[in-house]
């Protein structure tokens, strides 16, 4: 009789972890074949955060050619509805009436066996092959309490899931060795599971001129080291990298246009850009920035364009965000040394008060210096900053 492994899952996306374990059960259990079969709508996930069925069906193809032991199955797909387990079992019975089947399951999901529709029938059509992940201990239990028709199966301990995959390439971190590269390329090329950071990124990269984009990166890279550096958490620094990334985000935009035409773009969007700047707009793109960050990216976190206002001049009772964007902006790696930076970036790793204060007197003078007028906010921040600091 032909021993057949059916290997469901949203597989999204399918990797490294899903194979070796298909593999490592079809070589202990001496199965033929696995077939994986990509659910169609998760009766127990959230479907509006998976990627398409179309997009999943695609990367397990890809992922399983190279294996002559292993195909895909779209019944769950093309199937109607909600997936039910019970209904793919019942297909493969109609369709492979000489085989014994074993649906291969992780551990975390066989935690969720109860909650199954119709679990006692899908016992009866097949056995079910739990498969030990990292962190999920074995449950003799459910064995016991199902007899033979459950089997466990300890498999090599690969601590990769789709929900880490999904959340570092969210994070722009590097995944393509977690999945066959044909998988994390075209997850690459089809720009799956990137959310807002990287999607921002993109439209940055074509915004801003090629210098001023790298400019942002390292701004983004500082701001992370500042934010650690003092003690900033999770909700903290996702903000910092936020405001980090946009805070030139409207550099190009006023270098582009003329005064009136920029005062008119802030005025359509209920800010009232000041007259200073109409002899020079290109000071201005902090301000815009924060209005451009609204009205385009659609970022509506208050701390997050309070910061990008403020990373030019700054300005009075400037929070953490507020000073690490400004401090960031001034001694990022991409800018060119000279003692100033360098005296700077000491001061900003050791207390944040004592680097603003040194950057805004350095700023102010050097505008002074050179007989142009000082914005009142750089002033204001400035006194304010060294009436509260001791
Ligand atoms: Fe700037
Ligand atoms: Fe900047």
């Amino acid at each position: 009789m032909r021993k057949i492994g059916i290997m469901g899952g949203t597989f999204d996306p399918i990797h490294n972890g899903h194979l070796t374990a298909a593999e490592e059960v079809r070589q202990r259990l001496g199965l033929h074949e696995v077939i994986f079969v990509p659910a169609g709508t998760p009766p127990l996930k959230d479907a509006a955060k998976t990627a398409s069925a179309r997009h999943r069906r695609i990367m397990c193809e890809m992922a399983t050619r190279d294996n002559p032991n292993f195909s895909v199955s779209t019944m769950e797909i093309d199937r109607e509805g909600t997936s039910y387990t019970i209904d793919t079992i019942a297909q493969f019975v109609r369709d492979r009436p000489d085989a014994e089947l074993f649906f291969i399951v992780g551990a975390d999901a066989a935690d969720n066996f109860q909650k199954w529709y119709k679990f006692q029938s899908i016992l009866k059509m097949c056995k079910i092959v739990v498969t030990t992940r990292p962190g999920n201990p074995l449950d003799e239990g459910l064995a016991a309490k199902y007899g033979q028709r459950i089997i466990y199966v300890p498999i090599s301990d690969i601590d990769i899931s789709s929900t880490q995959i999904r959340d570092s390439i969210a994070r722009g971190k590097f995944v393509r060795y977690f999945m066959p590269c044909c998988v994390s390329d075209y997850i690459h090329s089809q720009g799956l599971y990137i959310g807002q950071f990287e999607h921002f990124k993109r439209i940055l990269q074509i915004d801003l001129s090629a210098e001023r984009f790298a400019h942002s990166l390292s701004v983004v890279d500082e701001a992370e080291k500042l934010g650690l550096r003092h003690g900033q958490g999770e909700a903290a620094l996702e903000k910092l990298l936020l405001a980090a990334l946009l805070h030139d985000c409207a550099k190009n935009f006023c270098d582009e246009r003329s005064f009136a035409q920029i005062k008119e773009f802030c005025r359509c969007e209920g800010f009232a850009l000041d007259d200073f700047f109409a002899d020079a707009p290109w000071l201005a793109h902090s301000f815009v920035g924060a209005v451009r960050a609204k009205a385009k990216f659609g970022v509506k976190d208050p701390e997050v364009l309070d910061a990008i206002a403020g990373h030019t001049f700054g300005k009075p009772n400037m929070t953490i965000i507020d000073k690490i964007i400004y401090i960031a902006d001034f001694i990022e790696a991409t800018r060119a040394p000279n003692d100033a930076r360098s005296h700077a970036r000491k001061l900003a790793y050791e207390d944040l008060d004592a680097a603003m204060i040194y950057i805004l007197r350095h700023t102010i003078e050097k505008t002074a210096a050179r007989g142009l007028p000082v914005y009142k906010d750089s002033e204001l921040a400035l006194r304010n900053l060294e009436e509260n600091y001791g």
